[in-house]
């Protein structure tokens, strides 16, 4: 069944688990994580880029979105993942979307209040749920106290931003950011600053760029010609510490991909001679949706449909 995202953010953040946001661009990518969904009976966000809707086409995308939010067993959010502009928003309300999320995270704080009010105001109306987001995700290890106060998200700002924009949810910055790379050295978190955000804000609170880049599928991807030296992602016992300290909604993009592309990497390494396409992308979703499963049962959310 298709819902809101403050439907089921709300029901979990009051029992203490997170549920996943997983992003989307095609029929594979969204096939492995309802599947995940329905397997695990956990609610799932499925997540939409504009970038995705670029690749995909927004009533592409929605409508198979909403045909599995029809015919799968678990509920079903169809979210649009850091929305650009009014614009963006006001055709994902038109598609059927039951959640936007409008970043204005790049904006100084007044234009970002103005910019996510006026969106809450639209998608209100048509009781869609709204994400903002303060505080940017960049990498933060190699900046100095100030400069990571600039970029990290600031407790009383998060409480003025929720109070006037009157978000459903919160996206703040405690020191992960988007894609493979996450930290040079030891992974680090502010779960210091998360405590004193959920002091102040009600509003269940989101973490982007939560991939964990596991090991496996780094060595897997790597084996069959990928280059990935470097890459590290948030480790699973700070997901976990991220949960119990009151984060409710979990993006994961990267390791969808990582999974992805090590399985078609294997799959054309191994049988040269196939050009099936579904014998080809058939494995790759398979891994997705292993990736997914596994999130749901870190994130507490599998059995809680
Ligand atoms: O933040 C979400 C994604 O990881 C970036 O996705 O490449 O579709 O913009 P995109
Ligand atoms: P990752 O790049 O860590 O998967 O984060 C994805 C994300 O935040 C999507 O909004
Ligand atoms: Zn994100």
């Amino acid at each position: 069944m298709l819902v809101t995202n403050k439907e089921i953010l709300i029901k979990a953040q009051k029992a203490a688990y997170a549920i996943g946001a997983f992003n989307i661009q095609n029929l594979e990518s969204l096939l492995a994580v309802v599947d995940a969904a329905a397997e695990e009976r956990s609610p799932i966000i499925v997540a939409v880029t504009p970038g995705a809707i670029k690749y995909g086409g927004l009533n592409y995308l929605a409508r198979l979105v909403k045909t599995a939010a029809e015919t799968m067993p678990v509920p079903i959010s169809l979210h649009l993942d850091h929305g650009e502009d009014v614009e963006t928003v006001k055709k994902c309300l038109e598609a059927g979307f039951t959640s936007v999320m409008i970043d204005g995270s790049h904006l100084p704080i007044e234009e970002n209040i103005a910019l996510t009010r006026r969106i809450v105001d639209i998608s209100h109306q048509k009781g869609v749920s709204v994400e903002g987001e303060l505080g940017r995700l960049a990498g933060v290890e190699e900046k100095t106290v100030e400069e990571r106060k600039a970029v990290l998200t600031d407790p009383r700002e998060a409480e003025e931003f929720v109070k006037r924009t009157n978000v459903d949810a919160l996206a703040i910055s405690i020191g992960t950011s988007h894609g493979a790379y996450k930290f040079k050295g030891e992974p680090q978190l502010d779960f210091e600053r998360l405590k004193q955000i959920r002091e102040r804000v009600e509003v269940p609170l989101v973490l982007h760029g939560a991939s964990s880049v596991p090991q496996w599928i780094i060595e897997k991807a790597t084996k069959y010609g990928a280059e990935l030296a470097g890459a590290k992602g948030i480790p699973e016992d700070h997901i976990r510490k991220a949960i119990s300290l009151g984060i409710t909604k979990i993006n994961i993009d990267t390791d969808l991909r990582l999974a992805f592309t090590a399985t078609v990497r294997e799959v054309l390494m191994n049988s040269p001679k196939e050009f099936d396409p579904r014998k080809i992308l058939g494995p790759a979703k398979e891994a997705m949706k292993e990736v997914v499963k596994a999130k749901m049962r870190l994130f507490g959310s599998s059995g809680k449909a």
